[in-house]
């Protein structure tokens, strides 16, 4: 099946030979062509190029572009998209006053979502989890990540795991596994945290390898949750298991989370409202892609990533939505990018970098997503007609979307 898409006001993030990540002063530069051709064949990218070059060819289907701008799809490469019902009580309660951390240190929080999540039959866990899949997928996120996290218990953890693995095998996006099982200390545990992280290395993480149920491992590395030596222990298990580390860190305080990432080479490190220079200074010459997550900082009134300040000291960032029912509600990637630009004054070609290519860097799906390169999936968002793709972060409230094309499909 041949798709041609013609007439493309603006064909973005053009790489014609792979690249996995952009860095520093790369980020600013977003490779487009304007009045462009695409041709897909099947599911992947076949060919593009300026209109006055389009080769002939017999297409089943064709589609002028007038107007319109192109763009590969969202990579989201942090989410909590499986969870039971919602925290909206909680949401009041903050407005009423009371503080993230003091509500969760009276058992609402991770706590009041495990304990919803362990009443919850799979059955019903995917239903739930499946609406919020379609949801972002209907706005332009074409790989996503999904972390366990709201178990806590060997049966709730592979629960969520086994949902993830099954939204995987039922909807057509890339999706990576990652267990979390390290998000909270389950309340029975409270005085025997060693016997929790006993139960993560020794219970959880065989039967995990075994099923092949996650390829990434978590931990909440923060104050009043896992300090960086017991981040450590169980990253380091992990890894043991075959599964690489993709970590919780600096989100409230920097307690050494980030060189702990880097020295057990993670893939990403996550959250960063709270930079210090030697948080900066550890992620240079480093694989480890820093990953920000500014529409949990919006929702929870916290800082924002100091993504000037990265970017500034040559690292790459990459932008995720944390959909999650505490700090994040939302898994709008259109919303992330526009907060991007707007509070961490992000420019536009970063914004489009970051939720991208380096979003696809930081779940390891480099050679597949986040660019417009022969031989990717044909995974794109196409516009409404719109003036130039300053639009995206500008017009931060409106559904720019006409199409969403998965696999070259179009799902909207
Ligand atoms: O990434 N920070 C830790 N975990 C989630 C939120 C957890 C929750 O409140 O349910 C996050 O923000
Ligand atoms: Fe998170």
């Amino acid at each position: 099946m041949i798709t041609l898409i013609t007439n493309i006001k603006e064909l973005l993030q053009v790489r014609e030979t792979a690249i996995d990540k952009v860095s520093g002063a790369e980020m600013a530069v977003l490779p487009t062509i304007k009045n462009a051709f695409l041709i897909l064949k099947d599911n992947l990218i076949e060919d593009f190029g300026l209109m006055e070059n389009l080769p002939k060819i017999k297409a089943d289907k064709v589609i002028d572009a007038t107007g319109r701008i192109v763009l590969p799809s969202w990579c989201d490469s942090h989410t909590h998209i499986v969870y039971a019902g919602n925290r909206e009580q909680e949401f009041v309660d903050r407005i009423n006053g009371f503080t993230y951390e003091e509500i969760a240190n009276r058992g609402g929080g991770i706590l009041n979502s495990a304990k919803k999540l362990n009443e919850t039959s799979e059955e019903e866990l995917y239903e739930q989890s499946k609406l919020r899949l379609e949801e972002v997928i209907h706005l332009g996120t074409g790989a996503v990540e999904i972390k366990s996290g709201y178990g806590l218990t060997v049966e709730g953890e592979l629960k969520m795991l086994r949902v993830i693995k099954k939204l995987a095998q039922n909807y057509p996006i890339a999706i990576k596994a990652t267990f979390l099982g390290a998000h909270a200390f389950p309340l029975h545990y409270k005085e025997n945290k060693a016997g929790y992280i006993d139960e993560i290395i020794n219970k959880m993480l065989p039967e995990i390898a075994q099923h092949q149920l996650a390829d990434y491992i978590d931990v909440f590395c923060e104050t009043g949750y896992f300090s960086v030596e017991e981040t450590q222990k169980i990253i380091a298990a992990g890894i043991r298991f075959g599964l690489k580390p993709k970590i919780h860190v600096n989100q409230f305080n920097s307690i050494g989370g980030i060189q702990a990432g880097v020295r057990f080479k993670a893939l990403s490190v996550d959250h960063l409202e709270i930079m210090n220079p030697e948080d900066i200074e550890a992620l240079k010459n480093s694989e480890t892609m820093p990953v920000a997550l500014p529409s949990c900082s919006y929702f929870l009134s916290i800082p924002y990533t100091p993504a000037r300040e990265m970017i500034q000291a040559g690292l790459p960032l990459a932008l995720a939505t944390d959909f999650n029912p505490g700090s994040t509600p939302s898994g709008n990637m259109n919303f992330v990018v526009a907060t991007a630009c707007i509070k961490m004054k992000m420019t536009p070609e970063e914004a489009i970098n970051a939720a991208t290519l380096n979003g696809a860097y930081a779940m390891g799906l480099s050679e597949t997503h986040g660019s417009i390169t022969k031989g990717k999936k044909a995974n794109l968002i196409l516009t409404k007609p719109i003036s130039s793709y300053y639009q995206i972060p500008y017009a931060f409230g409106s559904n720019l979307i006409e199409s969403v094309f998965i696999e070259g499909k179009i799902i909207v």
